[in-house]
């Protein structure tokens, strides 16, 4: 952390660049919705679902997104709220595109986390936060829906700090529930906020309360529910941590607010959270040492490459997250990778769902570049200094097939094609070392359709899947001689990734085992850092 180092100056210090998890149908679109509405980003609700079709349709791909009720793809939203810039970014919800949300979980700095008030914390929710567990990312909750019939709201504190192991501080306190739901206590600055069930696009109306005995409080609530809320609070005060920011920070408390997304209720009340004790752009860690958001020189590590965002332009869109520095347009970074020089001229910021051209960012911030497939995850742009950012991680696929396209003439199309989703991230791809063909991997089966599909829409490729022999893959590193009698041996088992690296592919944890054992001096490995 910053400790010891002089404020940020207020231009990054101003920036929160935070996602949202949930589990499906907990209310991230809403509540992503509604941030956009009170961030002046979009006029009206219902924008955003509406927007997003229209954009749907232009691509199959994304059409089975629509189909299946599934987001399959990520994308950076940035506004203003009061004096900050949130830069918010999406994760995919679906437990198939997980690496795809761990990628996105080490672009940001918090994470706000989602969940409905008569479920708690739910299967994809627990996954999502042990992700952000590794590396202590702190959260802020929100607990939704409690318009309706919700659980007790001690029982839904207990759920998440037995569930999860972290501690949970009130910073608002629900007022009956279901049909009865007023709204909350706001404990952080003693007020009361009511909602308002007639408009939902309507903020609540708020009262200054001068603590739990101000006869205010009995004008606007009935005496059994205020008998109730006084006993909760004082039984809260006495059983639950006061905020504290610190431990919000070093992720071992969230603070919890209760509302209604689609009442805009409780909303500005977390995003005046997220401002006020959200962290501000963190140091980003790389192989040589950390970089500090107030460095002058501007660095960024791509985290998400997204392809053919519009189908007529085949274009790519690298989302880098910028590290260090003030970035405007135009301006010539250094490709870390291939060392080459990059001018760009057409950065772009995503504002709701719009693209705009970005004339300078700063630390904290997301950017697209679009490009023709220079930049791939894991790069780093910088400004001369050859960083390479860690921990951005690449896992061993759970789920083997082989591929081929449906007109034998058209292999090499098809080569092209899988190149490209495996730089992208959708997919690995491996070529074996005997025989012809790839076999595709990836962590859930879904990924395989969405594949199919895009293979067939963008490059008017049919293709067919078919089960492979392998259902498990390791990087395998070591010395030279040892990596070649190991691969003279087994080459029936032996392909490289798209990078080249070598991977060993079995049916059986018995053969890993056994390699592990015959060949001390190698490491297989179900991880690789992308770089
Ligand atoms: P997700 O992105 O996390 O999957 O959830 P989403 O926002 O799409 O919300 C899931 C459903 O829950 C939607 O209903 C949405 O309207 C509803 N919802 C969100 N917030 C609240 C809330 O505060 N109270 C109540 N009662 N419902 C809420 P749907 O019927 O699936 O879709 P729609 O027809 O409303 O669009």
């Amino acid at each position: 952390m910053q400790q010891n180092r002089p404020p940020l100056p207020p231009e990054i210090a101003r920036r929160r660049t935070f996602a949202i998890i949930a589990h499906p149908d907990a209310g991230k679109t809403t509540l992503t919705e509604k941030f956009l509405l009170f961030g002046g980003a979009i006029q009206m609700a219902g924008q955003v679902r509406a927007k997003g079709e229209a954009r749907r349709t232009k691509s199959d791909f994304i059409k089975m997104e629509q189909d299946r009720g599934i987001s399959v793809s990520a994308s950076a939203m940035s506004f203003d709220f009061r004096e900050y810039r949130f830069n918010l970014v999406d994760t995919p919800g679906h437990s198939d595109f997980s690496e795809d949300t761990y990628r996105t979980l080490t672009a940001v700095d918090a994470a706000v986390m989602v969940i409905d008030g008569a479920k708690g914390v739910e299967s994809q929710t627990r996954k999502l936060f042990e992700v952000c567990r590794l590396r202590d990312l702190p959260i802020l909750t929100f607990c939704n829906k409690m318009d309706r019939e919700a659980r007790d709201t001690f029982e839904i504190i207990d759920e998440i700090q037995e569930n999860l192991a972290i501690d949970v501080s009130p910073a608002s306190w629900p007022i009956g529930s279901g049909r009865d739901f007023l709204g909350c206590y706001d404990i952080l600055n003693d007020r009361l906020e009511l909602m308002d069930r007639a408009d939902r696009n309507r903020v609540a109306e708020t009262i200054s309360i001068n603590g739990l005995d101000d006869p205010k409080l009995e004008q606007h609530i009935p005496a059994e529910a205020l008998s109730r809320l006084r006993e909760e609070l004082e039984m809260a005060r006495e059983l639950l941590p006061a905020l504290d920011r610190d431990s919000l920070l070093n992720g071992s408390m969230t603070p919890i607010w209760f509302g209604s997304a689609i009442n805009s209720f409780g909303v500005k009340e977390l995003m005046d959270g997220i401002a006020k004790f959200g962290p501000e752009p963190q140091p980003q860690p790389t192989a040589a040492r950390e970089v500090f958001p107030d460095e002058d020189a501007v660095t960024g590590v791509v985290f998400k490459v997204q392809a053919n965002m519009d189908p007529k332009h085949r274009d790519r869109v690298a989302f880098v997250r910028l590290a260090s520095g003030h970035f405007t347009r135009g301006m010539k970074l250094n490709h870390v990778r291939s060392k080459k020089a990059m001018t760009i001229s057409s950065p772009v910021l995503f504002l709701a769902a719009d693209r705009e051209l970005a004339e300078e960012a700063w630390a904290g911030d997301i950017i697209g570049i679009p490009n023709h497939g220079q930049l791939r995850i894991g790069d780093a742009l910088t400004e001369g200094e050859a960083l390479r950012f860690t921990g951005i991680p690449s896992f061993a696929p759970e789920l083997l097939q082989g591929v081929r396209a449906g007109d034998p003439l058209k292999a090499k199309h098809l080569e092209k094609a899988l190149l490209q989703f495996a730089e992208e991230g959708a997919a690995k791809v491996f070529k074996p070392m005997i025989g012809s063909g790839y076999i595709v991997g990836v962590v859930g089966p879904l990924q395989f359709d969405v594949l199919a599909s895009r293979i067939e829409q963008e490059y008017s490729l049919p293709v067919r899947f078919e089960p492979s022999q392998f259902s498990s893959a390791r990087w395998v590193q070591g010395p030279k001689a040892e990596m070649d009698k190991f691969m003279a041996v087994n080459k029936g088992h032996i392909a490289q990734d798209s990078d080249g690296d070598t991977v060993f592919l079995t049916r059986l944890q018995w053969d890993i085992d056994r390699i592990t054992r015959d060949y001390p001096e190698l490491k297989l490995t179900a991880t690789k850092e992308m770089m």
